[in-house]
């Protein structure tokens, strides 16, 4: 099932070009925007679980911060990021893993996740992840986290999605994340679509 899914998103990222899939985004802005409010310094250790090409690591580079790791199953989605990087990537700590295997061996400030855990449609997937987030936070961190919403699509990249509202993902995370802000985004896709989704920032209790 691992290598399953893992030749799937390798084969997406050799296939299609990093601007065209439904994900894209030219500047990741809900993610950006959601940083900024919680006024975080750039020393914090952040994780972008599931980051694929995303430029998310190219805004926090340009702005400074030091310590960002980027996670993947997908190595040829963090080859785009890399070649766009440049020199920049090796300020990068990069990560080729599935989540619903990995364990983290160290802690986060900030967990990001955009569009990685509504995937996760088995139980044991998402009771996996839920004790990597937690083995990967420290009280205090935060866990900023979009999904497909309720009226979302009911399937991205070919794959079925497991959608959600609010309180359906503060039910998944758990009594030890503490739900601090939601809010909807219509994101345009490149094809001109529009998909629903629902964002959280949580904080480990
Ligand atoms: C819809 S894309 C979102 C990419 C990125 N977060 C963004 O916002 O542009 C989903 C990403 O999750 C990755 N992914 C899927 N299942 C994964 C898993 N089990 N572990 C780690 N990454 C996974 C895929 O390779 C893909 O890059």
């Amino acid at each position: 099932m691992t290598e399953a899914n893992q030749e799937h998103w390798d084969e997406v990222y050799r296939t299609k070009a990093a601007d065209s899939v439904s994900w894209y985004q030219p500047t990741p802005e809900p993610s950006l925007r959601a940083l900024d409010e919680l006024q975080l310094p750039v020393t914090a250790a952040l994780i972008d679980i599931g980051a694929g090409a995303s430029s998310l690591v190219d805004r926090l580079v340009e702005r400074g911060w030091s310590d960002l790791t980027v996670l993947d199953i997908a190595a040829p989605a963090l080859d785009v990021a890399k070649a766009r990087l440049r020199d920049d990537a090796a300020r990068v700590a990069w990560m080729v893993a599935d989540i619903t295997v990995w364990r983290p061996k160290r802690r986060y400030d900030v967990w990001h996740d955009r569009a990685v855990f509504h995937f996760l449609t088995a139980p044991q997937q998402r009771l996996s992840y839920r004790n990597a987030l937690e083995a990967g936070t420290a009280a205090g961190g935060v866990v900023i986290i979009a999904t497909f919403a309720s009226d979302g699509p009911e399937r991205c990249s070919g794959l079925p999605v497991q959608r959600y509202d609010a309180a359906a993902l503060a039910a998944e995370f758990g009594s030890a994340f503490a739900l601090e802000r939601e809010w909807s985004e219509e994101h345009a896709t490149p094809g001109g679509g529009r998909q629903s989704f629902q964002w959280c920032v949580f904080r480990r209790r």
